[in-house]
């Protein structure tokens, strides 16, 4: 490869990576110490219903590159308590690896009474309102977690309805069986 074609092709990475840093910006929302976990991301100014409030960007990745990471991802949080899984589903063959320092929204925490939700459109994430939120809130979404492994994800969110687990509203019921269970046992 000649030089120019080296410089070329850094030029086009260094353009398709500020493509999404701008994608990655809102004036809706900045990130700030969270009372649920860590950090988390607050709203700066009164968002109505139904609004995009950020979008969540990250390197796509297959199913089996996604598999690896997040065991690598889940290993060093198990291992140190410093890291999270950043891995997000995107349709049946590729998922967004959003652990990536501009990537805001993936600092959003989960609640039991979540204020947002991620909406899928086209290859794009979007972090969407799902009531009216008022300045300074904390946002929040359904992780979507499955049930299976509620044990490792105990749910700090606060709301009047936690059910205790990071687990997806879906399954709820199946929890409260689980858990009944393991109590009576
Ligand atoms: C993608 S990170 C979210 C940002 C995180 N607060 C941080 O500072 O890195 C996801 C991790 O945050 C924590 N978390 C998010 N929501 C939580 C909740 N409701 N209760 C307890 N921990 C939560 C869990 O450790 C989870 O694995
Ligand atoms: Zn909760």
């Amino acid at each position: 490869m000649t030089r120019n074609q080296k410089l070329e092709r850094d030029a086009k990475w260094v353009r398709r990576f500020k493509k999404l840093y701008d994608r990655a910006q809102s004036d809706l929302c900045e990130v700030q110490g969270s009372e649920i976990h860590g950090r988390g991301v607050y709203a700066t100014q009164d968002i109505p219903k139904e609004t995009e409030v950020i979008e969540y960007v990250g390197e796509p990745i297959n199913k089996e590159i996604s598999e690896n990471r997040a065991w690598d991802q889940y290993a060093r949080h198990e291992e140190h308590g410093d890291a999270a899984v950043y891995i997000f589903t995107l349709d049946e063959k590729w998922d967004i690896d959003g652990n990536v320092p501009w990537n805001t929204a993936r600092l959003i925490n989960h609640s039991c009474d979540p204020n947002c939700e991620a909406w899928i459109i086209g290859r794009r994430i979007c972090i969407y309102s799902l009531r009216d939120i008022k300045n300074g809130e904390e946002l929040t979404f359904d992780y979507g977690f499955d049930v299976e492994c509620y044990e490792d994800h105990p749910c700090r969110c606060g709301s009047e309805n936690c059910v205790g687990y990071i687990v997806t509203q879906e399954q709820w019921p199946e929890l409260e069986k689980r858990v009944a269970e393991k109590e009576e046992a």
